[in-house]
Protein backbone atom coordinates (compact mmCIF):
# COMPACT_ATOMS: atom_id res chain seq x y z
CA UNK A 1 0.00 0.00 0.00
CA UNK A 2 1.52 3.45 -1.15
CA UNK A 3 1.96 5.85 1.87
CA UNK A 4 0.75 9.59 1.97
CA UNK A 5 2.71 11.60 1.03
CA UNK A 6 4.92 14.21 3.08
CA UNK A 7 6.45 17.84 3.06
CA UNK A 8 8.71 18.33 5.61
CA UNK A 9 9.60 21.81 6.85
CA UNK A 10 12.50 22.25 9.67
CA UNK A 11 14.14 24.99 10.80
CA UNK A 12 14.74 27.41 14.15
CA UNK A 13 12.48 29.21 16.15
CA UNK A 14 11.25 32.13 14.08
CA UNK A 15 12.41 30.84 10.93
CA UNK A 16 8.45 31.20 9.59
CA UNK A 17 7.83 26.97 9.54
CA UNK A 18 4.40 27.17 10.72
CA UNK A 19 2.81 30.13 8.94
CA UNK A 20 3.80 28.77 5.56
CA UNK A 21 3.15 24.72 7.03
CA UNK A 22 -0.36 26.08 7.41
CA UNK A 23 -0.44 27.70 4.35
CA UNK A 24 1.00 25.20 2.12
CA UNK A 25 -1.79 22.67 3.82
CA UNK A 26 -4.73 24.62 3.27
CA UNK A 27 -3.32 25.42 -0.26
CA UNK A 28 -3.14 21.75 -1.06
CA UNK A 29 -6.19 20.50 1.04
CA UNK A 30 -3.78 18.38 3.03
CA UNK A 31 -3.34 17.64 6.71
CA UNK A 32 -0.77 20.05 8.42
CA UNK A 33 1.29 18.42 11.58
CA UNK A 34 3.26 21.32 13.70
CA UNK A 35 5.01 18.84 15.73
CA UNK A 36 6.45 21.35 18.11
CA UNK A 37 3.01 21.51 19.92
CA UNK A 38 3.64 17.73 21.02
CA UNK A 39 6.57 18.87 22.53
CA UNK A 40 4.86 21.89 24.19
CA UNK A 41 1.96 20.01 25.00
CA UNK A 42 4.25 17.35 26.92
CA UNK A 43 5.66 20.03 29.06
CA UNK A 44 2.67 21.44 29.75
CA UNK A 45 1.76 18.12 31.24
CA UNK A 46 5.26 17.78 32.76
CA UNK A 47 4.99 21.03 34.54
CA UNK A 48 1.39 20.90 35.47
CA UNK A 49 1.25 17.14 36.72
CA UNK A 50 4.77 16.22 38.70
CA UNK A 51 7.66 18.42 36.85
CA UNK A 52 10.54 15.72 38.09
CA UNK A 53 12.76 14.68 35.49
CA UNK A 54 12.82 10.74 35.78
CA UNK A 55 12.26 8.07 33.37
CA UNK A 56 9.55 6.26 35.35
CA UNK A 57 7.75 10.23 35.81
CA UNK A 58 8.07 10.88 32.34
CA UNK A 59 7.34 7.26 31.23
CA UNK A 60 4.35 7.64 33.10
CA UNK A 61 3.35 11.33 31.65
CA UNK A 62 4.00 9.97 28.19
CA UNK A 63 0.89 7.40 28.58
CA UNK A 64 -0.75 10.14 29.80
CA UNK A 65 -0.34 12.46 27.20
CA UNK A 66 -2.31 9.89 24.60
CA UNK A 67 -5.57 11.15 26.01
CA UNK A 68 -4.06 14.19 24.52
CA UNK A 69 -5.25 13.06 20.77
CA UNK A 70 -8.39 11.44 18.86
CA UNK A 71 -7.70 8.62 17.02
CA UNK A 72 -9.82 7.63 14.22
CA UNK A 73 -9.09 3.56 13.33
CA UNK A 74 -5.48 3.57 15.12
CA UNK A 75 -4.90 6.82 12.57
CA UNK A 76 -4.38 10.40 14.49
CA UNK A 77 -6.53 13.20 13.73
CA UNK A 78 -6.51 15.57 16.42
CA UNK A 79 -4.06 17.25 18.94
CA UNK A 80 -6.41 18.18 21.56
CA UNK A 81 -4.88 21.80 22.88
CA UNK A 82 -7.91 22.39 25.39
CA UNK A 83 -6.51 21.72 28.57
CA UNK A 84 -4.15 24.22 28.36
CA UNK A 85 -4.81 27.99 27.33
CA UNK A 86 -3.08 29.06 24.28
CA UNK A 87 -1.15 31.14 26.46
CA UNK A 88 0.30 28.16 28.85
CA UNK A 89 1.15 26.57 25.38
CA UNK A 90 3.36 29.22 24.14
CA UNK A 91 5.04 30.77 28.05
CA UNK A 92 8.79 31.43 27.97
CA UNK A 93 8.76 28.37 30.61
CA UNK A 94 7.02 26.26 28.35
CA UNK A 95 9.18 27.01 25.42
CA UNK A 96 12.04 25.90 27.84
CA UNK A 97 10.84 22.65 28.82
CA UNK A 98 9.61 21.10 26.10
CA UNK A 99 13.42 21.92 24.22
CA UNK A 100 14.88 20.27 27.12
CA UNK A 101 12.58 17.30 27.14
CA UNK A 102 12.79 17.36 23.57
CA UNK A 103 17.03 16.32 24.18
CA UNK A 104 15.97 13.27 26.09
CA UNK A 105 16.18 10.30 23.53
CA UNK A 106 13.00 8.00 25.20
CA UNK A 107 10.62 10.64 25.02
CA UNK A 108 11.70 11.49 21.28
CA UNK A 109 11.17 7.35 20.21
CA UNK A 110 8.00 7.66 22.15
CA UNK A 111 6.71 11.16 20.38
CA UNK A 112 8.63 9.90 17.16
CA UNK A 113 5.48 7.43 16.78
CA UNK A 114 3.06 9.75 17.57
CA UNK A 115 3.78 11.97 15.07
CA UNK A 116 4.35 9.38 12.40
CA UNK A 117 0.50 8.46 13.38
CA UNK A 118 -0.35 11.59 11.38
CA UNK A 119 0.57 10.63 7.87
CA UNK A 120 -3.50 9.52 6.06
CA UNK A 121 -4.26 10.73 2.85
CA UNK A 122 -4.71 12.79 0.45
CA UNK A 123 -1.13 14.02 2.43
CA UNK A 124 0.65 15.66 5.09
CA UNK A 125 2.92 18.72 5.32
CA UNK A 126 4.80 18.44 8.53
CA UNK A 127 6.97 20.70 10.41
CA UNK A 128 9.70 20.80 13.09
CA UNK A 129 13.40 20.39 13.78
CA UNK A 130 13.50 16.70 12.21
CA UNK A 131 10.94 16.19 10.25
CA UNK A 132 12.76 15.54 7.14
CA UNK A 133 16.11 13.55 8.89
CA UNK A 134 14.08 11.52 11.00
CA UNK A 135 10.42 11.64 11.14
CA UNK A 136 9.50 11.17 7.28
CA UNK A 137 13.05 10.98 6.15
CA UNK A 138 10.75 9.33 2.64
CA UNK A 139 9.23 12.88 1.88
CA UNK A 140 8.46 14.29 -1.21
CA UNK A 141 10.09 17.22 -0.89
CA UNK A 142 11.98 18.73 2.23
CA UNK A 143 12.74 22.77 2.93
CA UNK A 144 14.78 23.97 5.48
CA UNK A 145 14.11 27.12 6.99
CA UNK A 146 16.32 29.80 7.57
CA UNK A 147 16.71 33.54 8.96
CA UNK A 148 18.89 35.62 10.74
CA UNK A 149 18.74 35.28 14.54
CA UNK A 150 18.05 39.26 14.79
CA UNK A 151 14.35 38.45 12.27
CA UNK A 152 13.79 35.29 14.32
CA UNK A 153 14.05 37.20 17.93
CA UNK A 154 11.79 40.00 16.52
CA UNK A 155 9.11 37.99 14.98
CA UNK A 156 9.06 35.54 18.28
CA UNK A 157 8.82 39.10 20.34
CA UNK A 158 5.96 40.32 18.36
CA UNK A 159 4.17 36.91 18.50
CA UNK A 160 4.28 37.20 22.44
CA UNK A 161 3.34 41.15 22.33
CA UNK A 162 0.22 39.88 20.49
CA UNK A 163 -0.53 37.49 23.13
CA UNK A 164 0.12 39.92 25.86
CA UNK A 165 3.12 39.06 26.85
CA UNK A 166 5.55 41.68 27.85
CA UNK A 167 8.70 41.15 26.44
CA UNK A 168 12.33 42.27 26.35
CA UNK A 169 14.00 41.84 22.87
CA UNK A 170 17.59 41.16 24.56
CA UNK A 171 15.93 38.25 26.80
CA UNK A 172 14.42 36.35 23.98
CA UNK A 173 17.21 37.08 21.79
CA UNK A 174 19.22 35.23 24.76
CA UNK A 175 16.56 32.66 24.87
CA UNK A 176 16.31 32.33 21.44
CA UNK A 177 20.18 31.98 21.37
CA UNK A 178 20.56 29.11 24.02
CA UNK A 179 16.76 26.72 22.66
CA UNK A 180 19.03 26.76 19.53
CA UNK A 181 22.15 25.53 20.79
CA UNK A 182 20.26 22.66 22.96
CA UNK A 183 18.11 22.25 19.67
CA UNK A 184 21.25 21.79 17.08
CA UNK A 185 23.79 20.22 19.52
CA UNK A 186 21.41 16.98 21.07
CA UNK A 187 22.67 13.66 20.71
CA UNK A 188 19.58 12.47 19.23
CA UNK A 189 17.87 13.76 15.76
CA UNK A 190 19.12 17.17 16.34
CA UNK A 191 17.88 20.48 14.13
CA UNK A 192 19.58 20.38 11.01
CA UNK A 193 19.30 20.31 7.21
CA UNK A 194 18.17 16.74 5.54
CA UNK A 195 20.79 16.48 2.95
CA UNK A 196 18.27 16.51 0.37
CA UNK A 197 16.63 19.69 2.13
CA UNK A 198 15.90 22.81 0.00
CA UNK A 199 17.19 25.86 1.98
CA UNK A 200 14.88 29.27 2.03
CA UNK A 201 16.36 31.94 3.69
CA UNK A 202 13.07 34.30 5.60
CA UNK A 203 15.53 36.93 6.65
CA UNK A 204 14.01 39.19 3.83
CA UNK A 205 11.03 38.15 2.73
CA UNK A 206 7.29 38.15 3.88
CA UNK A 207 4.81 35.20 4.72
CA UNK A 208 3.48 35.60 1.07
CA UNK A 209 7.25 35.58 -1.13
CA UNK A 210 8.04 32.40 1.29
CA UNK A 211 4.89 30.73 0.60
CA UNK A 212 5.53 31.85 -3.50
CA UNK A 213 8.89 29.95 -3.57
CA UNK A 214 8.08 27.16 -1.64
CA UNK A 215 4.86 26.43 -3.87
CA UNK A 216 6.79 26.71 -7.09
CA UNK A 217 9.30 23.78 -6.04
CA UNK A 218 6.23 21.82 -5.31
CA UNK A 219 4.55 22.60 -8.77
CA UNK A 220 7.49 21.01 -10.23
CA UNK A 221 7.43 18.08 -8.19
CA UNK A 222 4.10 18.17 -9.01
CA UNK A 223 4.38 18.38 -13.08
CA UNK A 224 7.15 15.87 -12.72
CA UNK A 225 5.04 12.64 -11.30
CA UNK A 226 2.42 13.56 -14.08
O1 LIG B 1 8.64 24.54 17.10
P1 LIG B 1 8.47 24.89 18.58
O2 LIG B 1 9.20 26.12 18.95
O3 LIG B 1 7.02 24.93 18.98
O4 LIG B 1 9.14 23.66 19.36
C1 LIG B 1 9.29 23.66 20.77
C2 LIG B 1 10.45 22.74 21.15
O5 LIG B 1 10.12 21.39 20.84
C3 LIG B 1 11.77 23.00 20.42
O6 LIG B 1 12.59 23.92 21.10
C4 LIG B 1 12.42 21.67 20.33
C5 LIG B 1 11.27 20.69 20.37
N1 LIG B 1 10.98 20.10 19.06
C6 LIG B 1 11.79 19.09 18.65
O7 LIG B 1 12.76 18.74 19.33
N2 LIG B 1 11.53 18.43 17.49
C7 LIG B 1 10.50 18.80 16.72
N3 LIG B 1 10.27 18.14 15.60
C8 LIG B 1 9.67 19.88 17.12
C9 LIG B 1 9.96 20.52 18.30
Amino acid sequence: MKLAPVITIDGPSGSGKSILSQALAKNLEWFNLESGIIYRLFACLFLKKNPIFSKKNLISLLEDLNHYFTYDNGIICNIIKKSFSENDIVSQEVTKVASQLATITYVRKNLLIKQRLFRRKPGLVANGRDMGTTVFPDAIIKFFLKAKLKYRALRRMNELKKKGFYVNFKNILLQIQKRDHRDTNRTDSPLEKAKDAIIIDSSNMNVTEVFKVAMSYINIIKLSSL
